[in-house]
C-alpha cells in the first residue's frame, strides 16, 4: 500500500485530498507523505540489522524537515557538500553518522567537515587524499577516511547516472587502488576506516550490485593480506524504484545476498546510502492545467510546472506517471503532451498521456519526492514551488513558496550618477 493513492475518486496524500492542498497552498506544489518516508526507511532497517549502518543520501531530498524525520529514525547521512552537512546539522543529525562523498571537495569543505567531527570522508582520488592529510595536519586532527573504488561494473542504467564504470569520473580505479590504500594507511593524519563504492542510480536488478559487492569484498581480503584491516565497507546507494509500476528491484534479495557475503567478514560493518528509494514514492508535484492547445496532430496540456520545478524528464527523458487528481479524468482519454511554461522544447513532464483534462484541472506528477525539488532552479525567473509534508490528517508547510524578492536577493544594480 502507498500512502499516496485514490480514495473516493480523489487523489489523497494520506488523509488529505490533493485538490484541497492545491487550494490551500497554490500550485505548483510538492507534497510528501511522512508515513511513506518512514515506511520506506523501516523496510531498509528491517533487512539491514545493526551494527550495519544506513546513511540517507541527502541530495535526493534535502528539505530540513525530511532530514529531521530521518534523524529521528536514527539515520546516518551521505552528503556531497558543506551545504548538505550544514543542513544535516541544522536538522539535528549527528555529524559522526555522516559520510562525505563527492569528487571535488574544496579545502574549505574538508576543513569544515573535520571541525564538525564528520564520521568519514569518502576519498575519490590520490590527490584528494593528500589534500585531506594536509588539512587534517593543519588542524592537528586525524581524518577518518574511506577510499572510493570504482569496481568497473555496468549498472545498466541511464548513462548520466551510471558511476561505476572505468569511463566515469568517480572513484579510484580498482587496478590503482592498492598503492593508494597503502599510502592512506601510512599517512600520519589519516585514519583509514574503510572502502566504498557507488555504481550508479535507479538500478533495477540485484546483479550489478552483487557483482560490485563481490569485487569489494575481494579487495578487503587483498588489503588484509597486505596488513591493512578495514572496519567498514560502504556499498553506496542506487536502489531503483518502480516509476512505471511494472518491474521492481528485489531489494530484500539484494540485502540478503550482501549480508550472506558479509558472513565471512564478521569484523566489517557494512553501510548503504539509499536516497531515491526512501523519498521518491513519498512525493508528488501538484500542478494546474493553464491551457489546452490542440493542433492538427497534437493536443497539449500547458501546465504551471516546468523543467525548472522537475528536471528529470527533460534531463534524462525520465518517465513519471501523471494523473489527474480527479480519478474519472484518468479514464483512457485523448493522448495529451503535458508540457511546461519554460521557453524550451525540452520543457515537458510527459508525452502522449491518456488524460481527459481541461483548463483549470489539477494533475499530479508521481514519484517526485526524490531529485525533484533538489534539482529545481529559477530558470526563466520562475519562483521555486512550496513544499508541504502530510502527517495523517494534517499538512505542514516545510518550505514557503519563493518570492520575487527571494530570487533577486544578492543581485545589485550598477551605480548610475
Ligand atoms: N551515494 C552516492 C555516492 C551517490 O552519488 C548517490 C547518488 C547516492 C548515494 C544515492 O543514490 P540513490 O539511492 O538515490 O540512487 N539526479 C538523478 C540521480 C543522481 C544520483 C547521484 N548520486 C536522478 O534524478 O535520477
Amino acid at each position: 500500500m502507498n500512502y499516496i493513492d485514490f480514495k473516493q475518486g480523489q487523489l489523497h496524500v494520506e488523509q488529505v485530498p490533493a485538490s484541497q492542498l492545491a487550494e490551500q497552498y497554490g500550485t505548483p506544489l510538492y507534497v510528501y507523505s511522512k508515513s511513506q518516508i518512514i515506511k520506506n526507511w523501516q523496510l531498509f532497517k528491517q533487512h539491514w540489522p545493526k551494527p550495519h549502518r544506513l546513511c540517507y543520501a541527502v541530495k535526493a531530498n534535502s528539505n530540513l524537515a525530511i532530514l529531521q524525520l530521518l534523524a529521528e529514525q536514527g539515520a546516518g547521512f551521505d552528503i556531497v557538500s558543506a551545504g548538505e552537512l550544514k543542513r544535516v546539522l541544522k536538522a539535528g543529525g549527528d555529524p559522526a553518522s555522516v559520510v562525505f562523498s563527492g569528487v571535488a571537495k574544496s579545502e574549505d569543505e574538508l576543513r569544515f567537515a573535520l571541525q564538525q567531527g564528520i564520521g568519514c570522508i569518502n576519498v575519490e582520488s590520490a590527490a584528494e587524499l593528500e589534500r585531506i592529510q594536509q588539512v587534517a595536519a593543519e588542524l592537528s586532527q586525524s581524518a577518518p577516511v574511506s577510499l572510493r573504488v570504482n569496481p568497473d561494473v555496468d549498472a545498466k542504467t541511464h548513462p548520466y547516472i551510471a558511476t561505476g564504470m572505468k569511463a566515469n569520473k568517480f572513484g579510484i580505479a580498482m587496478a590503482d587502488a592498492m598503492p593508494i590504500f597503502k599510502r592512506a594507511a601510512a599517512l600520519p593524519n589519516i585514519n583509514l576506516l574503510g572502502a566504498d563504492c557507488h555504481i550508479g542510480s535507479q538500478i533495477m536488478s540485484s546483479e550489478p550490485f552483487l557483482d560490485a559487492a563481490k569485487r569489494m569484498f575481494k579487495l578487503v581480503e587483498e588489503l588484509a593480506s597486505e596488513g591493512i584491516k578495514l572496519s567498514h565497507l560502504d556499498l553506496g546507494g542506487g536502489f531503483g524504484i518502480s516509476y512505471e509500476e511494472t518491474d521492481r528491484l528485489d531489494l530484500e534479495n539484494y540485502l540478503k545476498g550482501v549480508l550472506e557475503l558479509a558472513n565471512n567478514y564478521p569484523e566489517l560493518t557494512l553501510m548503504l546510502e539509499p536516497g531515491r528509494a526512501i523519498v521518491a514514492d513519498a512525493g508528488i508535484l501538484i500542478t494546474r492545467v493553464e491551457y489546452i492547445k490542440a493542433t492538427d496532430d497534437k493536443r497539449f496540456a500547458l501546465i504551471d510546472a516546468g523543467m525548472n520545478d522537475l528536471l528529470r524528464p527533460s534531463l534524462y527523458q525520465a518517465w513519471h506517471d501523471i494523473v489527474a487528481v480527479q480519478e474519472t479524468q484518468n479514464a483512457r482519454g485523448q493522448l495529451v503532451d503535458v508540457v511546461g511554461p519554460v521557453c524550451e522544447t525540452g520543457c515537458f513532464l510527459g508525452h502522449a498521456r491518456h488524460l481527459t483534462v481541461k483548463s483549470g484541472d489539477l494533475l499530479a506528477v508521481k514519484h517526485a519526492g526524490a531529485y525533484g525539488f533538489t534539482m529545481s532552479s529559477n530558470y526563466n525567473t520562475r519562483a521555486k514551488p512550496a513544499e508541504v509534508l502530510i502527517d495523517q490528517g494534517s499538512s505542514y508547510i516545510i518550505r514557503e513558496r519563493e518570492t520575487f524578492d527571494d530570487m533577486v536577493r544578492g543581485e545589485r544594480l550598477l551605480k548610475r550618477t
